[in-house]
């Protein structure tokens, strides 16, 4: 069995009162790639932003790699592209190799100091996401698609362990939608790092994931593999799955 990447022990969480989680226990292990499904306000969100340590339980315990979250230090193995990271206006005046090179420094004004090591990391991530081309191009100037791909590639500069999308496709056109799908699936091949992407899009991740976590109404109301999510009509009527039309992948779990 592959060791723990994310566990969270019996979470709850509330906004001032107002139930987000409740109760969720959750294990997802090494090389594993997880969709979190469910309804607008079921809580997706929230737990990747318990996950990521922006906000701390009500109940319950969160591990990371192991440990528990107060004792994870080591915070560059965790990469995130939020729900709404591509949101720049145009003519933000910073090259796409820029908005790379602050996910290896986390700061601008290190570019000019980059090193050949972070200078070869930096194109390595533009190529995985096919944006190399594009590189001194402004950031404000590309289409919602291709900034989300290089959202990605600075997500992937510093070759994470587990990479968390929020809906990365949001406002991206079904044109570029098949590009950013086909970017997570060389990622897939590439990289051998534990992938949890929030989406309504099941369909176009079929066969990338090994495990489903449909949330309901801030509860768990499946965690399991692709196969039993679509056979879930039958064995839970009262929770509506997410269509899903193509099973590709052998289960792994
Ligand atoms: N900052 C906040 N303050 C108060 N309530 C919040 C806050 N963020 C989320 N909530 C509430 O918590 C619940 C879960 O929200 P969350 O954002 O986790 O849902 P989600 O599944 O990500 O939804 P979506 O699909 O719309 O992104 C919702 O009822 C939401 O209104
Ligand atoms: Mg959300």
């Amino acid at each position: 069995m592959m060791s723990s990447v994310v566990k969270l022990n019996d979470v709850s969480y509330s906004y001032d009162g107002t139930a987000a989680l409740t109760d969720v226990s959750i294990d997802i292990r090494r090389g594993e790639f997880v969709a979190i499904v469910g309804d607008n306000g079921s809580g997706k969100s929230t737990m990747t932003r318990l996950i990521l340590g922006l906000l701390k339980p009500k109940h319950g315990t969160v591990e990371l790699f192991g440990k528990p979250i107060s004792q994870f230090k080591d915070k560059s193995r965790i990469s995130y592209v939020s729900q709404k990271a591509a949101s720049f206006n145009s003519g933000f005046p910073v090259t796409v190799e820029e908005v790379v090179a602050m996910g290896r420094y986390g700061r601008l004004g290190l570019f000019k100091r980059l090193k050949t090591e972070d200078r070869s990391a930096i194109r390595r991530a533009l190529e995985t996401v096919n944006m190399w081309d594009f590189r001194h191009r402004k950031i404000g100037d590309l289409s919602g698609g291709q900034q989300q791909r290089v959202f990605i590639a600075r997500a992937m500069v510093n070759q994470p362990d587990l990479l968390i999308l929020d809906e990365p496709t949001v406002g991206v056109d079904q044109k570029h939608l098949k590009d950013f799908y086909d970017v997570l699936h060389l990622l897939r091949e590439q990289t051998s790092c534990t992938f949890i992407l929030v989406t309504h899009d099941l369909n176009v991740v079929t066969n990338l994931v090994t495990k489903v976590i449909h949330l309901d109404r801030g509860s768990l109301a499946c965690d399991c593999g692709l196969k039993e999510y679509s056979e879930i009509d039958q064995l839970a009527p009262s929770i509506r799955p997410y269509p899903v039309k193509v099973l590709i992948h052998e289960e792994t779990t």
